[in-house]
């Protein structure tokens, strides 16, 4: 898990034990520690039960392009700790039994069960990734998410070329998996390279568009891409 979603695991430590261990941690965690604390989004996670921060960026993107709708069939890359896998269980209902909606998520990580998520750990990068990805879906999706994100080694261009590289699979797989008319979302950095993906997916879908929505950092680097209306293999 990347920083930035791991707001709800800081939940149960008291204030006295952050101060206590502060002199152990380096300058960039005792940053990371001080925006967590500070950060709106964070405090909202924790009151609305979302297991991340990031649970808001998907929200937005959702409240506004209409993505998740009852009875879909979404496959949430990079899922843990969970707040991508809990808004769109909730809006595609497959915790109900009687909908066909349906979520199937992976990460690197554990994540603890969600009503609706289908979850196995898995290296996205791994050969064999894709093919179980199908086999826990049984049949086509009608979305891809990916807010995957490979560890920040600080240095700009690493990052940003380890992320794209992450959202080019995704993209790929999307294509093999998707029916038409499905979609496609996946984090990527500004900084050039991102505009070939985006060329690539503007090919295969009727509509492809960068967000940003309020709950990324300003600060950051991150974009959402957007691809919809699937033509179809
Ligand atoms: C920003 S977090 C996702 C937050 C999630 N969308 C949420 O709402 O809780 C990025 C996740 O991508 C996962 N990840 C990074 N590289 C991956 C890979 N190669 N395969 C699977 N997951 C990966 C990380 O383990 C991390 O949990």
């Amino acid at each position: 898990m990347t920083k930035s979603g791991a707001g709800g695991r800081e939940g149960g430590r008291s204030l006295k034990e952050r101060v206590k261990t502060a002199r152990r941690r380096s300058l960039s965690s005792t940053l990371w520690l001080e925006r967590q604390l500070n950060d709106p989004f964070v405090a909202q996670a924790k009151r609305d039960g979302y297991r991340s921060r990031a649970a808001y960026k998907l929200l937005e993107i959702d409240d506004r392009h209409k993505l998740l709708t009852p009875g879909k069939r979404i496959v949430d890359l990079g899922a843990a700790p969970g707040g991508w896998s809990q808004i769109a269980a909730t809006r595609v209902k497959s915790a109900d039994g009687k909908s066909k909606g349906k979520v199937v998520a992976i990460d690197l990580l554990e994540m603890e069960p969600i009503a609706g998520v289908e979850f196995t750990v898995m290296d996205f990068n791994d050969e064999s990734a894709p093919e179980l990805i199908k086999a826990m879906l049984g049949g086509g999706a009608d979305g891809v998410m990916s807010d995957m994100a490979a560890n920040a080694t600080g240095h700009k261009q690493t990052d940003h070329l380890k992320i794209v590289a992450l959202a080019e699979l995704a993209a790929d797989f999307a294509k093999e998996v998707l029916a038409p008319g499905g979609f496609f979302v996946a984090k990527v950095l500004q900084g050039g390279t991102e505009h070939q993906l985006l060329a690539a997916l503007k090919r295969d879908f009727a509509q492809v568009r960068h967000l940003k929505p309020a709950a990324s950092r300003p600060d950051s680097a991150e974009l959402y891409v957007l691809a919809t209306g699937f033509r179809g293999g």
